[in-house]
C-alpha cells in the first residue's frame, strides 16, 4: 500500500494545499490550515478493480399506496421552513450560533414526533444523556418516548440504528463531534466531518429515515468547518437571533424539497421555544411611536407578510470618514439609498454618521425595504417623527425612481389588519391598493418622499409645536 500523502486542508472552507501556509487563499482566513492524512481506499495497479454490480431502476412516478413522503414535525413554524415537514430519506443541516437554541428546537421536534407514534432517536455528541433528559424535563417533554444516546462514532450509530424497527427521524447533535474509523484525522477536522456526514447521508438514503444534523457556526455566520457538508445535504436551515432578544428566526438557506424564502419565528421562553404565528405583532410590540427616525416596513417573507420597524439615527460626525453602520439589512443597499438621497434629493449626509437598525433582531433581504429605510433616514436627519400609523414599501432605483414590488396587496392587508391607517407605496402599485381601506400616498420618485418628510419637519420643529410637545 502506498504511503498516505499528507494534505493541508483549510478547516474553514475545505480548500486543500500541498504544503502548509498561514493564510487560506480560498476564504482569506488565517491559521485555519492544518495537516490531514488522507488514507482513503488505495487505488492503482496493485489493486484489483471492483466489478460493477447491477442495481434496480425505479420509475419516476411514485407507486400508489406508499407512505407519505413527508413527516410533519408538529411544529408549524418548523414545517413552514422545511416546506411541509421532513422528507423521508433526506438529510437536513441546522446551523446556528452556540446557545441560540438548536438543541432545544430539535428536542421539541423529536418529542412531538415521538408522541405522534414515530420512532425517533436523538444522538448527542456534546451532552450526556442525563443532560439531554434534564433539558427535556425543563421543557415538559420528559414523557415523550424519544430514544437517547450519547455517541460519537458514526459506524456504531449506523450499526445500532440498523437493528430493530427503523427510526423515522434521527437527530445528530452535532456533526462536528462525529467521527468515522475510515479516516485517520482527528474529530472535528474537515475530513472527519465530511466523511462522517457521508456515512450518515448514505444511511438516510438507503433506509429512508430522515436525518437532522446540527452544525456549529463560525463567527462570520458560516457553518463551521466544511462548507462541503452544505453541498452534500438536501436542505440547510439557519437558526438566527440576537442575543439580547428573545426572538429566533429559522431560515432555509438551501432546500431541495421546498422554498428557501420562508421564515419560521420563535420566541425563547423559560419553557423552551414558543411558535410565533403572527410575527408582525411581535416585531412591532416594542415600538417607540412618534420618535423621529422610525419607519414601519411592510415586508414579505416567503408567503407571509411581516411588518417590522426600521430605525435610523443620522447624527453629525466628528470623524473624517463618517460611520455607516447597519444591523439587519444589507450595507451595500444602505450605501445605495444614501447615494440616491445625496445625488437626486439634495439630502447632504456626507458629514453625518448613519446608523440603521431593523428592530427585533430581524434580517431583511428584500429591496422593497429601500423606501422605508429612506423614510427612516430622512426622518432622523430632519428630526421629524413619521405618522405612527403609516407603513412604507418600495424599491428605489439608482435614478431615484420608486419601483413596484411584488405582493403589494398582501402587504397592505397585513398593515390594515394590524391597525395601520396609511401607506406610502410606489405609484405603480396604486391599483392594488384600491380596496385596501388605507389612505394611500403613491409616489413615483424619492424626491416626493423627502419633500413630504421635510414639510413634517418644519411643522414639528416650529417653536410653538415644540413647546406644545414638551408640555404634553
Ligand atoms: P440550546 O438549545 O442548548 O442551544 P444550542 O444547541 O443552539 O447551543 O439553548 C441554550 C440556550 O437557550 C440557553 O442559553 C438557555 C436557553 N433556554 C431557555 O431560555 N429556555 C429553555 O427552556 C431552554 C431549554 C433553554
Ligand atoms: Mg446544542
Amino acid at each position: 500500500m502506498a504511503k498516505p500523502t499528507p494534505t493541508f486542508i483549510c478547516q474553514n472552507c475545505g480548500s486543500s494545499y500541498g504544503r502548509w501556509q498561514g493564510k487560506c487563499d480560498g476564504c482569506g482566513e488565517w491559521n485555519t490550515i492544518s495537516e490531514e492524512t488522507n488514507s482513503l481506499a488505495p487505488t492503482g495497479p496493485g489493486r484489483a478493480a471492483r466489478k460493477g454490480r447491477p442495481f434496480a431502476l425505479s420509475p419516476l412516478a411514485g407507486a400508489e399506496g406508499q407512505e407519505a413522503p413527508r413527516l410533519s414535525s408538529g411544529i408549524a413554524e418548523l414545517d413552514r421552513v422545511t416546506g411541509g415537514g421532513f422528507v423521508r430519506g433526506s438529510v437536513l443541516l441546522v446551523g446556528g450560533d452556540p446557545g441560540i437554541g438548536k438543541s432545544t428546537l430539535l428536542v421539541q421536534a423529536a418529542a412531538s414526533l415521538a408522541k405522534a407514534g414515530q420512532r425517533v432517536v436523538y444522538i448527542s455528541g456534546e451532552e450526556a444523556v442525563a443532560q439531554v433528559r434534564l433539558r427535556a424535563e425543563r421543557l415538559g417533554l420528559a414523557s415523550a418516548p424519544v430514544e437517547l444516546a450519547a455517541e460519537t462514532s458514526v459506524e456504531d450509530i449506523v450499526a445500532t440504528l440498523s437493528e430493530g424497527k427503523l427510526p423515522r427521524l434521527i437527530v445528530i447533535d452535532s456533526i462536528q463531534t462525529m467521527w468515522t474509523d475510515t479516516v485517520e484525522s482527528a474529530p472535528g477536522t474537515v475530513t472527519q466531518v465530511r466523511s462522517a456526514a457521508q456515512v450518515l447521508i448514505r444511511f438516510a438514503k438507503k433506509t429512508g429515515a430522515a436525518v437532522i444534523l446540527v452544525g456549529h457556526v463560525t463567527k462570520d455566520g458560516q457553518i463551521a468547518g466544511p462548507r462541503v457538508v452544505e453541498h452534500m445535504v438536501d436542505a440547510v436551515l439557519s437558526f438566527e437571533g440576537e442575543g439580547a432578544h428573545h426572538f429566533r428566526i429559522l431560515r432555509a438557506v438551501k432546500n431541495r424539497f421546498g422554498p428557501t424564502d420562508e421564515i419560521g419565528v420563535f420566541e425563547m421562553t423559560g419553557e423552551g421555544l414558543r411558535e410565533v404565528a403572527n410575527p408582525s405583532e411581535l416585531f412591532l410590540s416594542e415600538r417607540h411611536r412618534g420618535a423621529p427616525g422610525n419607519a414601519v416596513f411592510a415586508g414579505i417573507e416567503g408567503t407571509r407578510p411581516v411588518l417590522v420597524e426600521m430605525q435610523a439615527l443620522v447624527a453629525p460626525s466628528s470623524l473624517g470618514t463618517p460611520r455607516r453602520s447597519v444591523v439587519g439589512w444589507d450595507s451595500s443597499r444602505l450605501s445605495m439609498v444614501l447615494a440616491v438621497l445625496e445625488a437626486h434629493c439634495g439630502v447632504r449626509l456626507g458629514g453625518h454618521d448613519v446608523y440603521l437598525n431593523v428592530a427585533g433582531g430581524m434580517r431583511i433581504v428584500e429591496p422593497a425595504a429601500d423606501l422605508a429605510a429612506a423614510a427612516a433616514l430622512v426622518s432622523s436627519l430632519v428630526n421629524a417623527a413619521l405618522p405612527p400609523d403609516a407603513v412604507y414599501f418600495g424599491e428605489v432605483s439608482l435614478s431615484g425612481i420608486v419601483r413596484p414590488v411584488a405582493q403589494a396587496s398582501a402587504r397592505l392587508k397585513e398593515a390594515q389588519k394590524l391597525g395601520f391607517a396609511r401607506a406610502v407605496i410606489p405609484d405603480s402599485a396604486k391599483t392594488d391598493a384600491k380596496d385596501s381601506g388605507l389612505a394611500i400616498t403613491a409616489i413615483s420618485g424619492l424626491q416626493a418622499l423627502v419633500a413630504e418628510i421635510a414639510a413634517l419637519g418644519s411643522e414639528q420643529n416650529r417653536p410653538a409645536a415644540k413647546a406644545r410637545r414638551q408640555d404634553g
